[in-house]
């Protein structure tokens, strides 16, 4: 008889083991970060071609009553390809906007509104629509003028039939994560924690309408959350089986 309980205690006291090497090792993971910060900053910048993400930026765009008509927050970082003066050849080059460095303007009608972000040698429009049919508004056109250090002469890289960032009136469209908006073949847009409302803004940013990257993010924290409640399950059923058996198996005698 003891041999058999035993054998049937063993699944669930496998799963009790595994389960407690899994949280010693999480919590032993969980304190390796550190060390590999301080092994981060003791070393030097691994690539000063590609800077890190961009810092978040706050711009609002005022109507001629002085009323804010365009809401927008977000880091940006410009991926443009050019031809070198020194280098004498195509060369890309990665920046991030400095939001402490950027001046911003703008002007918003009726159905077209506009936010311009300068900084040193850039100057970046954004063209947004409205569609008065359909109360959706989206990006329509993005500008980018530059003349870099490096470049022989200042470019324009400009699109007036982009369709991004597209809304419903009156509320927001959000993209936290990355998210990279070609332009043109020499000039794409990378967004980091965007969130941009134009047209009709009544005092904060309104509900926001999330871009497909956040909610396809969604599936990951639900699906290992369902597989936790699975574990748990099957952990609880393992035991109670186990109990049942080893009763029965007492009852027998
Ligand atoms: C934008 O407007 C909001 C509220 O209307 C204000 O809190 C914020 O400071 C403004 N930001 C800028 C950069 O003007
Ligand atoms: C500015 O915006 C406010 C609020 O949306 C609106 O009532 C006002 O008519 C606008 N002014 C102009 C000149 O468009
Ligand atoms: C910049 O654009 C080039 C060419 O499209 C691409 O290969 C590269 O990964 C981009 N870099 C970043 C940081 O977006
Ligand atoms: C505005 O939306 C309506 C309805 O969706 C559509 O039929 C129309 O072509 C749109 N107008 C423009 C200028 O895009
Ligand atoms: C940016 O715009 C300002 C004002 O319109 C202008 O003086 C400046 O030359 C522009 N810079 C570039 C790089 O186009
Ligand atoms: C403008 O963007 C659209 C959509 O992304 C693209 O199809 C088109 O080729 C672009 N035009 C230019 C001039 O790059």
């Amino acid at each position: 008889m003891i041999p058999i309980i035993r054998k049937q205690n063993m699944p669930s006291g496998a799963i009790f083991s595994l389960l407690l090497a899994l949280t010693i090792h999480q919590t032993l993971t969980a304190d390796v970060p550190p060390t590999v910060v301080a092994v981060e900053t003791s070393s030097p910048p691994a690539s000063p071609v590609t800077p890190g993400p961009p810092e978040q930026g706050s711009y609002n765009v005022t109507n001629a009553t002085d009323a804010v008509c365009l809401l927008a927050r977000m880091g940006l970082q410009l991926n443009i390809s050019f031809i070198s003066s020194s280098h004498g050849k195509t060369v890309q080059e990665v920046l991030n906007l400095h939001p402490n460095l950027v001046k911003s303007s703008g002007s918003c009608d009726l159905d077209s509104a506009t936010l311009v972000l300068s900084e040193d040698n850039i100057n970046l429009t954004f063209s947004f629509s409205l569609n008065t049919t359909s109360n959706k508004y989206h990006l329509g056109g993005l500008e980018l003028s530059a003349a870099l250090p490096d470049m022989a002469k200042g470019l324009v890289f400009r699109n007036t039939t982009l369709n991004y960032m597209v809304g419903t009136l009156g509320h927001s469209y959000m993209c936290q994560k990355e998210k990279i908006l070609s332009i043109t073949q020499d000039f794409s847009l990378n967004t980091f924690q965007l969130q941009v409302q134009p047209f009709v803004v009544n005092g904060d940013f309104g509900a926001a309408e999330e871009c497909d990257l956040d909610e396809d993010d969604m599936l990951i924290p639900i699906i290992v959350g369902a597989a936790l409640a699975v574990l748990v399950l099957i952990v609880i059923l393992a035991y109670l089986i186990g109990r049942n058996r080893s009763h029965a198996g007492y009852q027998t005698i």
